[in-house]
C-alpha cells in the first residue's frame, strides 16, 4: 500500500462514514480530514463535528453549500428540463459533482493526495464521485472503503463498530435501514422492502410530501418569475436560489407534489427501484416549460428536447465535468437568453399545472393565431400550397402502395 500522508473524507457523521473514518485511520495510519457538506439535507450538522472530534480528527470542515448547489448545479440542469428515463429529476446525481469539487478543493488546500467516500460498490454514486475527481484533478487518489475492506454485510459492519467503540444508535442495531439520500432538491429512498418492485411502498417511506389524498381540498395559486431561464421570485418576492427552492419545497410538499416510484437502470448495469420526492423541482420543471412555451422558437425548443435525454444521461452517469456535458450546457444556456417572464400555477393534490404565462419577450401572437379577423398579413392560400407540397410524397407513396 502506498504511504499516504493525508486523506480527505466525505463524512456525514452517520454510522457508515464513522466506521469508514476509523478504518482509514487504522489502515493508512495517517491524518484524516473530514468534509461535511450542507446541501439542505435537513439534518443537524453540528453532531458530525462532535463525532469527528471524538475520533481524533483535527481538521473538520463543515461547509454550507446550499446556494452553490442550487445556483451552479440544480438551476443549470433545470434549464435543460432534464429527466432521466423520462421521469427522474436527478436529485442525487447532481449533488455528487459538487461534493467531489469540494473534496478536491480541500485536498489541494491541505496538501492531501487522496480523497475517500462512503458510496458502496454497487451504485451510481461511486462512479459519479470518482469520474468528477478524475476530471478535476487526475493526481488525486481515490479510496472507496466499501470496495476495499472485508466487511461484506451489515452484521460485520456492526461488529467492526463494536470492536472499535463506535457508538451504534439503537435504531441501527436491528435490520439494515433504508438507503436515504436527501438534499434541497430531493429525498431518495431505496433498499429493504422497496427492493421488491411488486411491493407497494409503505406510507412511512415518504418524508417531505403529504399523501395527495390528505392534501388540502382547496387549490393554491402561485406565480413564479423567471429571468434568462432561472427562477428568481415566488409571488413577486425575489429570492436567492436556495431560498426559492426551499419555499417551493414547502408549498409542493403540502400539496403532495413530486412523488415518484421508479424502477430505473443504473449505469453499473442493474435495475433498481426507488422512491423519490422532489416537490420544488417538480413545480419548477412545469413552470420552466410554461415560460419556455411562449419565449422559445419552435426549432430551438425541439432541439433542446432532442438533446435533453443525452444531457440527462450524462449527469446520471457521472459526466458532469466532461467536455460533452459542458458543450451541451453552452447550447442550453444560449437558448435561455429570452426565457424571462412569469408563470402562474395551480397546486392541487399531487399536481402543479400552468394556468397562465406572460413575458415581455413573448413570441406568442394572438393576432397571428386568432380565429377572428386579423390585421396581420396571413394569406390562407399559403397554407394550401404548404399542405399540397408536404402531401406530394405521401400521394406518390400511397399510389405506389395501391391504396
Ligand atoms: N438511484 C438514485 C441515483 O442513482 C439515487 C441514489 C441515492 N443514493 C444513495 N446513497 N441512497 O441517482
Amino acid at each position: 500500500m502506498t504511504k499516504l500522508e493525508k486523506i480527505v473524507l466525505s463524512y456525514s457523521g452517520g454510522l457508515d462514514t464513522s466506521i469508514i473514518l476509523k478504518w482509514l485511520q487504522e489502515t493508512y495510519g495517517c491524518e484524516v480530514v473530514t468534509f461535511t457538506a450542507d446541501l439542505g439535507q435537513g439534518e443537524e450538522l453540528e453532531p458530525a463535528r462532535a463525532k469527528a472530534e471524538m475520533s481524533g480528527v483535527n481538521d473538520i470542515r463543515i461547509v454550507d453549500l446550499r446556494e452553490e448547489f442550487v445556483s451552479d448545479f440544480v438551476f443549470p440542469m433545470l434549464r435543460a428540463n432534464a429527466l432521466y428515463e423520462g421521469q427522474y429529476l436527478l436529485g442525487s446525481s447532481i449533488a455528487r459533482p459538487l461534493i467531489a469539487k469540494h473534496l478536491v478543493g480541500i485536498a489541494r488546500e491541505v496538501g492531501a493526495h487522496a480523497v475517500a467516500h462512503g458510496a458502496t460498490g454497487k451504485g451510481n454514486d461511486q462512479v459519479r464521485f470518482e469520474l468528477a475527481v478524475n476530471a478535476l484533478d487526475p493526481s488525486i487518489k481515490i479510496i472507496a472503503p466499501w470496495r476495499q475492506w472485508n466487511i461484506r454485510s451489515r452484521m460485520q459492519l456492526l461488529e467492526y463498530a463494536e470492536k472499535h467503540h463506535i457508538p451504534v444508535p439503537s435504531d441501527k442495531r436491528g435490520e439494515a435501514p433504508f438507503s436515504i439520500d436527501a438534499n434541497l432538491l430531493h429525498t431518495s429512498t431505496e433498499g429493504k422492502i422497496l427492493e421488491n418492485p411488486a411491493e407497494v411502498a409503505p406510507d412511512h417511506v415518504y418524508q417531505r410530501t403529504v399523501d395527495p389524498v390528505d392534501a388540502p381540498d382547496t387549490p393554491e395559486i402561485i406565480t413564479i418569475g423567471f429571468e434568462r431561464g432561472d427562477p428568481v421570485s415566488v409571488n413577486g418576492k425575489s429570492m436567492t436560489p436556495a431560498a426559492l427552492l426551499t419555499e417551493l419545497n414547502g408549498l409542493g410538499g403540502r400539496h403532495g407534489i413530486g412523488r415518484l416510484d421508479l424502477v430505473e437502470n443504473r449505469f453499473i448495469g442493474m435495475k433498481s427501484r426507488g422512491i423519490y420526492e422532489t416537490p420544488g423541482g417538480t413545480i419548477l420543471l412545469t413552470a420552466h416549460r410554461g415560460i419556455e412555451s411562449i419565449t422559445l422558437d419552435r426549432a430551438a425548443a425541439h432541439l433542446k428536447d432532442e438533446i435533453m435525454p443525452r444531457y440527462a444521461e450524462l449527469i446520471y452517469n457521472g459526466f458532469w465535468f466532461a467536455p460533452e456535458r459542458e458543450m451541451l450546457q453552452a447550447l442550453i444556456d444560449q437558448s435561455q437568453t429570452f426565457v424571462s417572464g412569469e408563470v402562474t400555477l395551480r397546486l392541487y393534490k399531487e399536481s402543479a399545472s400552468v394556468i397562465s404565462r406572460t413575458s415581455a419577450c413573448s413570441l406568442y401572437s394572438a393576432d397571428l393565431v386568432t380565429f377572428e379577423e386579423s390585421a396581420i398579413a396571413y394569406d390562407h392560400h399559403d397554407a394550401e400550397g404548404f399542405i399540397r407540397l408536404n402531401g406530394l410524397r405521401l400521394r406518390s407513396w400511397a399510389a405506389r402502395n395501391g391504396r
